[in-house]
């Protein structure tokens, strides 16, 4: 770490950066399982190729990185709390949660405004975190809803 730089003013700094939310998940081994990611981007149109950051430390994607097929669902703007809960403890992820599982075991949370069908591609160790590239096979997007968005630590909606 840079001694200008330390870990709360680069959380700080990344912060300042708007993003939106996708959940990341999954049926593997017959268990569900998933996490909330705002480091979801597009990357490729051909082919199609999407990317999210995993922290190095996660309990989650050692396990979810085997499914066959990961859902990636983009969260909508009234999707702050169930955000919070893809990210706490993992047995209480998916309680009271609507979802669909495709036969290839992805997981898709309904009311998402997009809905992404992917497979691991690759992942690049970056630092603290690895970069999973994704091989996006379907998609599914309903235009009319709105995107949960995240800024400087909070939850926010298009105006
Ligand atoms: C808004 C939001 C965005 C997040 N984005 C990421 C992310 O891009 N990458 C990541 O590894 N964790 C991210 N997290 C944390 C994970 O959702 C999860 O809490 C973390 O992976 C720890 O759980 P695990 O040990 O089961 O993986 C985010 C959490 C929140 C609330």
């Amino acid at each position: 770490m840079s001694e200008q730089m330390d870990s709360r003013m680069l959380r700080d700094a990344f912060g300042a950066f708007p993003t939106g939310v996708v959940a990341v998940a999954a049926q593997v081994d017959g268990k569900l399982m998933g996490l909330a990611a705002s480091s979801f981007t597009s990357v490729s149109l051909d082919p199609p190729l999407v990317s999210f950051s995993v922290a190095k430390g996660s309990t989650t994607w050692p396990d979810l990185r085997r499914a066959e097929h990961l859902g990636v669902t983009v969260l909508a703007e009234d999707h702050g709390a169930l955000c919070r809960q893809l990210a706490g403890p993992a047995p209480e992820r998916f309680t009271g949660v609507a979802f669909e599982i495709t036969d290839s075991g992805a997981v898709m949370l309904a009311e998402g405004i997009a809905q992404y069908d992917c497979s691991v591609r690759d992942e690049f160790e970056a630092g603290d975190h690895i970069i999973v590239l994704l091989k996006l096979h379907a998609v599914v997007v309903h235009s009319r809803r709105q995107p949960l968005i995240f800024h400087r630590s909070e939850f926010g909606r298009l105006a």
